[in-house]
């Protein structure tokens, strides 16, 4: 399960990060063509992905479910707002979106850290009480 979740943060973290660039260049106008924003929604479905790929990790660990629940909810808001941003508020307060979906972006990725150490501490936790078991005396009989 180690594995598992290195291979999740491993993805969030670099695909956040991609896509975070991704954004702000758009957003600076240099991206005429759009074609960022479309590489940008498509690693979107792996962000939404490896993030419930943690999720899924969390319920296995027992780490607390209302961070569970929020997380997901959380995965779910961030790709709806981004898909309708652009149709919903135009004109002047329109940068109201934007922020909001950068920081909820963010904030996605922020969670999936604290997910992520919860994880693992507990993890950890679940190895030590393994070693810590004491050993049974067998006793042979002749
Ligand atoms: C499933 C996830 C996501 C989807 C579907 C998505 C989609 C989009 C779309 C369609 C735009 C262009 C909106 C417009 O032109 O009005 C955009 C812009 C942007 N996105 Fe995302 N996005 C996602 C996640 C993220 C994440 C995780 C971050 C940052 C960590 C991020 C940062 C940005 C930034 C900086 C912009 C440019 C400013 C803005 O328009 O808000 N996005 N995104």
């Amino acid at each position: 399960m180690k594995k598992a979740l290195l291979i999740f943060q491993i993805l969030i973290r670099a695909v956040g990060t991609v896509m975070l660039i991704l954004g702000l260049l758009s957003w600076t106008g240099l991206d005429p063509t759009l074609n960022l924003i479309k590489l940008h929604m498509l690693l979107g479905i792996l962000l939404v992905i490896s993030l419930w790929g943690l999720i899924f990790l969390g319920l296995r660990t027992h780490i607390s479910p209302g961070l569970l629940v929020l997380m997901f909810g959380w995965s779910l808001v961030l790709p709806i707002l981004g898909m309708s941003q652009s149709q919903i508020l135009q004109g002047s307060a329109h940068w109201v979106l934007q922020v909001m979906h950068i920081l909820i972006g963010i904030g996605a990725l922020g969670q999936s850290e604290m997910v992520g150490g919860r994880i693992k501490t507990r993890l950890e936790e679940e190895a030590s009480k393994v070693h810590k078991r004491p050993v049974r005396k067998v006793r042979v009989s002749d």
